[in-house]
């Protein structure tokens, strides 16, 4: 069961990270999105980011070269049909979602390994919209996916075990390192990273301490790269929110339940990163 050929729908910041990591492995990869305009925007970053290690000596040129060569962007879900792994790298809609992968499911061969990078939904629950569900699998990326080393590989009860060793074999191939995990909300990243990082914003929302002060603790005090609330808008913190929610609806714990305060930046579009203004004002660089 090798693979060879992988496509990946979505070139948001998730599918096009995926999609430079494969086509840098050398792996000829397709890239699907659903209108031109955003298609440009993530190819586009995946070249920025390149040329960016370039300049670093972080890439070489034959690097690039090797992206340019088997990097396809397409807007045309048919494109895909003859991939050995698709990677579905959508927004967290299970409906959008249900949707893609029964159209998908018509389209593809029908030995082709399905994976989803969703962080928080029901790996299962998706493997009911195909009639693969022993070749669907979750394959959880971290952000930035070219520098963050681990990918979550996620097996279903029904999990076909050639399939997951091929996905296994691949995520390494593709120079990441593989955490397994059963299929639960959350997996094991998410299920100890969202609790800390909401009970920062707690810490923060009762002012017990400042925005800098928090960040700094761990930063300085436990070697974290990012203090909590500057990942926390590194990430996003509607993608953030989201997760609790579905978490705390899953588990019924307090610790999943999402801080008053997060759930009001949010409505009040103050995303984080994405969006310009989070915790942080990412206007200017470094965020201030
Ligand atoms: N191409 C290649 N390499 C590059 C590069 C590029 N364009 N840009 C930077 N690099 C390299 C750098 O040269 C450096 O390499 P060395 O360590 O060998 O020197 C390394 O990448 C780090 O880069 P920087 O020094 O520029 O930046 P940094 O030290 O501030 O690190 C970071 C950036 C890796 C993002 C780091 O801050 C970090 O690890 N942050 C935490 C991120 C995190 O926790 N992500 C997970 C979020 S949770 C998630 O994603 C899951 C979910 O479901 C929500």
């Amino acid at each position: 069961m090798a693979i060879l050929k992988v496509g990946v729908i979505g070139s948001g910041l998730m599918g096009s990270g995926i999609a430079q990591v494969s086509a840098q492995a050398g792996f000829a990869t397709v890239v699907r999105e659903v209108s031109p305009a955003l298609l440009d925007k993530g190819l586009g970053s995946v070249f920025k980011f390149m040329q960016s290690g370039v300049e670093k000596g972080k890439v070489s040129p034959l690097d690039l070269d090797r992206v340019r060569e088997n990097l396809k962007g397409t807007t045309e879900l048919k494109d895909v049909a003859d991939c050995d792994l698709v990677i579905e790298a959508v927004p967290e809609s299970l409906e959008l979602k249900r949707q893609l992968w029964g159209e998908l499911d018509g389209i593809c061969k029908p030995g082709a390994i399905f994976a989803s990078n969703t962080s928080s939904l029901s790996i299962t629950e998706m493997s009911t919209f195909v009639k693969r569900p022993e070749r669907f699998i979750g394959l959880h990326f971290f952000n930035p996916v070219p520098l963050m080393k681990l990918v979550e590989v996620i097996r279903t009860l029904r999990t076909d075990p050639a399939a997951l060793q091929a996905a296994q074999a691949w995520c390494v191939a593709i120079g990441k390192t593989v955490v397994n995990c059963g299929d639960s909300t959350g997996f094991v990243v998410n299920r100890l990273l969202v609790p800390y990082m909401i009970d920062a914003v707690r810490l923060y929302e009762q002012g017990i301490a400042s925005r800098d002060d928090i960040d700094n603790a761990m930063r300085l005090g436990c070697g974290y790269p990012m203090g909590p609330l500057f990942l926390g808008d590194y990430v996003g913190l509607d993608t953030t929110l989201s997760i609790c929610e579905i978490m705390f609806n899953e588990f019924r714990e307090p610790r999943f339940a999402a801080p008053p305060l997060l759930r009001r930046m949010v409505l009040a579009g103050l995303h984080g990163r994405k969006s310009g203004h989070g915790f942080y004002d990412w206007s200017t660089t470094p965020p201030r």
